[in-house]
């Protein structure tokens, strides 16, 4: 396990991830159409919704991966910010969603009402659907090569479509009252969470002009971590509390869910998810040094507590 307090150079990991969330949500806060225009409503949501706190840990890949992968010109670090941008609004529109009544119904999220109890369903409905194309308008707009911004849209409209987080979303709620198999589970779990986290480091690795062998590493090490983070967010839902988690604990088990935590009982997916963490850290030994912020991150995502 790589030390989350120090780092050999540069600020702790702690640090790190507070300045890079604290960047992103500068970014975003420019990014987005302002709470005073037109329909205000829906701008307002669409604030609440991107604004209102979360971790960045897909932002911090983004950036974790670019500079692992790095030539480190600002034409890079403006597109890395669209990249990153774009990835944490799909993420907070699939939040949306995945907390609608007709989805998972819940009242609580990053520690304040969903947006559909703050403001109403067909507002948040409108707000995750205008987030997704803002997304896409982002990474059009990066300053890189044209053909790189293409590149950039596809690997973000597969991660968050029929074969990714929605295609993950309709298996999770086809799966309801359901017993899985461990390979149906971790088909769900990729699709659902994972992809979006790897199109992270992938999206973070293309845009810094990553040669293909550090974008397998990449690519990897994605899978890996992508994978581990939802089922340490199954096993979070046994074990946090509401205060920690921002999100009503317990959920899964009441909504007769197939978890990690359901199909292995709570140590052996604590082991699994451990198990997945080395093997992102495996994966990135070619990239050297400059991938330490990687390794702290797959250290974060297995070993966090919210
Ligand atoms: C929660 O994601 C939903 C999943 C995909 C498991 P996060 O735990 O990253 O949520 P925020 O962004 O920090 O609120
Ligand atoms: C959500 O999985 C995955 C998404 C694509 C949003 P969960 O339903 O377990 O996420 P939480 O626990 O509500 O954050
Ligand atoms: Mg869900
Ligand atoms: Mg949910
Ligand atoms: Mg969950």
């Amino acid at each position: 396990m790589t030390a989350l307090t120090a780092s050999k150079a540069g600020p702790s990991f702690p640090d790190w991830l507070r300045d890079r969330a604290a960047h992103i949500d500068r970014v975003l806060e420019e990014l987005l159409p302002t709470a005073g225009q037109a329909p205000q409503r829906l701008h307002e949501a669409m604030r609440y919704a991107v604004l209102g706190g979360g971790k960045r840990v897909r932002a911090a890949l983004v950036y974790a991966a670019g500079h692992a992968s790095c030539n480190g010109t600002p034409a890079t670090e403006a597109s890395l910010d669209r990249a990153a941008a774009a990835i944490e609004l799909i993420h907070a529109y699939s939040l949306v969603h995945d907390d609608l009544p007709c989805m998972d119904d819940d009242t609580l999220r990053r520690g304040r009402p969903t947006v559909h109890v703050q403001f109403d369903e067909a507002t948040a409905m409108l707000a995750g659907d205008a987030m997704q194309p803002l997304a896409f308008e982002l990474l059009a707009g990066m300053p890189t090569a044209p053909a790189l911004a293409a590149q950039a849209v596809t690997i973000l409209a597969h991660a968050s479509g029929s074969l990714g987080m929605a295609g993950g979303q309709a298996i999770d709620l086809g799966s309801v009252g359901r017993s899985l198999t461990r390979d149906q589970l971790q088909t769900m779990h990729s699709m659902k969470t994972g992809a979006m986290l790897a199109a992270s480091v992938t999206l973070g690795g293309i845009v810094a002009g990553a040669s293909s062998a550090t974008r397998q590493a990449l690519d990897a090490y994605g899978r890996s971590i992508g994978l581990a983070f939802q089922v340490v967010d199954d096993i979070l839902d046994v074990t946090a509390d509401m205060a920690s988690l921002g999100k009503t604990p317990g959920k899964d088990a009441a909504d007769n869910k197939p978890t990690y935590v359901s199909l292995l009982g709570l140590d052996e997916a604590r082991s699994y998810a451990r198990q997945l963490g080395e093997a992102a850290h495996e994966a990135i030994v070619p990239l050297g040094e400059g991938a330490e912020r990687l390794a702290q991150l797959a250290d974060f995502i297995v070993f966090r507590d919210r």
